[in-house]
């Protein structure tokens, strides 16, 4: 039986048959969301079998089971997952077209095939040859893993029961069809229905289930998001495209942190895992220039050094510019601000730019002293000296605010030989020797340790 959708507004829940540009009832633009009634039957099995006969019953009596864990066999892609992936839980991996989400997980399915783990690589975008040629150049052992080429959830479904895999992947969601239901792949409620079918698998079964999700760029595409709330576990693949470098992170875990990130390079070959990824960015370091300057941000639990730079332009007319890629535009501006209010700089008729090296994303406001650190010596035209780091909050007052770890962030610069460290005031848990490290309470204390 087929199942009709309907078209509800999300603004108003007024609902149509058919989709329309305009809501009839409170007139606003393309509110209208397909949506589909979840039949019954679905809806129970979103629990465990015995859920409704349960008792309650105090904590301590319940002995929690020690989880397995199946290892990807990927260093950097257990470490996202708390050590592995738990059998029967429902992974989601999202990520924007081309990212390399069928590349990580083809390369963990030969993996655990190759460790005894029957694996079933399931794609509904790439024939069985394109599969098998993509592995032939990760350079894998090939021949233990199943792969089949298909898009209706049911023979899918049929076919992993018949073979019995401990791992199925599913490339990708959006191209999965449950003829149940009367509406195109890809839709918001083939993607739900699908997905909650795969749950029911999993749960049922103890395979644990690996889906791909496409993201659009502004991340929020009816798909992989309205997923979120059912699985267990939810995997973002980020990176730009014209950089190699890739950086998975969880934004849940039913079964660990949401702090880790594993940090990838694509190359010819494949995915490669990047050993020490705290000097990724620093290699082609531009040489005593004025404007650049080196910051230690967080990825998960380690830092990573950035080069921040800035570019001041005399304003050839009319308002300045201020341009940022890679570092939040709000916090530029608010920097630029407080350099003119609280250091008396004058950049009104001066256009302005920020650019963080390497198609990194700084979105952590420890970054706020570099960059007004660049912002300054781009102005007077001074270099910061090579072997400086610094890393700080700033505050509307121009005072300098702690951030979270900065022993860690110390250490990896030590490592990577820097002498002077410009960090906020605060009491540190470890004691270094050799470097100088200057502990500031303001902006301009800061700026006078720099220039
Ligand atoms: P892919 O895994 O197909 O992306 P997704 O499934 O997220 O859409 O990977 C896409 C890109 O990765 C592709 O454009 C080419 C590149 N790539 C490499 O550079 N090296 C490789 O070994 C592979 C398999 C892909
Ligand atoms: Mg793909």
């Amino acid at each position: 039986m087929k199942v009709r959708t309907k078209f509800v507004c999300q603004n108003c829940g007024h609902e149509e048959p058919k989709w329309l540009g305009k809501c009839p009832a409170c007139g606003k633009w393309d509110t209208l969301v397909e949506e589909v009634p979840v039949p019954e039957k679905l809806q129970e099995t979103y629990l465990p079998e015995n859920a409704n006969k349960a008792v309650p019953k105090p904590l301590s009596t319940i002995v929690e089971k020690d989880t397995e864990r199946l290892s990807t066999g990927i260093r950097e892609f257990d470490r996202v997952l708390g050590g592995g992936v738990v059998p029967g839980s429902l992974i989601l991996l999202g990520g924007t077209p081309g990212i390399g989400k069928s590349t990580i997980l083809l390369d963990a399915g030969m993996k655990f095939a190759n460790r005894g783990i029957t694996t079933l690589y399931v794609s509904g975008e790439e024939s069985e040859e394109q599969t098998a040629l993509r592995a032939k150049r990760l350079g894998g052992r090939t021949d233990k893993l199943l792969v089949m080429t298909a898009t209706d959830l049911d023979g899918i479904l049929t076919q992993a029961s018949r073979v019995g895999p401990r791992v199925l992947v599913i490339d990708s969601i959006q191209t999965m069809y449950n003829s149940e239901i009367d509406s195109a792949a890809g839709s918001v409620a083939q993607v739900r229905e699908c997905t909650a079918k795969l749950l029911q698998f999993a749960k049922t079964t103890g395979i644990a289930v690996l889906i791909i999700g496409h993201v659009t760029k502004d991340g929020n595409i009816a798909g992989p998001r309205l997923l979120e709330h059912m699985v267990d576990v939810v995997l973002q693949f980020e990176g730009d495209r014209s950089y190699s470098f890739r950086i998975l992170r969880a934004l849940k875990n039913r079964f660990g942190t949401t702090g880790e990130s594993g940090i990838f390079s694509m190359e010819a070959n494949g995915l490669v895992q990047v050993d020490n990824p705290a000097g990724l960015f620093l290699e082609n370091r531009s040489e005593n220039v004025s404007g650049s300057v080196i910051t230690a941000c967080m990825e998960g639990n380690r830092p990573i050094m950035v080069e921040v730079q800035a570019l001041v332009a005399r304003t050839p007319f009319g308002l300045p510019r201020r341009t940022s890629v890679g570092f939040d535009f709000n916090r530029l501006n608010m920097l630029v601000a407080i350099l003119e209010r609280r250091l008396g700089m004058d950049y009104s008729a001066l256009d302005a730019y920020i650019n963080v090296v390497g198609g990194m994303k700084v979105n952590e406001p420890a970054a706020d002293l570099a960059v007004a650190a660049a912002l300054v010596s781009a102005h007077k035209n001074m270099s910061v000296p090579r072997d400086v780091l610094l890393f700080g909050e700033v505050g509307l007052t121009g005072e300098v605010r702690r951030v979270g770890a900065p022993e860690r962030r110390i250490a990896d610069g030590i490592n990577l030989g820097f002498k002077k460290f410009i960090i906020p005031r605060g009491k540190l848990t470890q004691k270094f020797t050799g470097v100088e490290i200057v502990q500031v309470g303001t902006l301009a204390e800061a700026m006078q340790q720099v220039f």
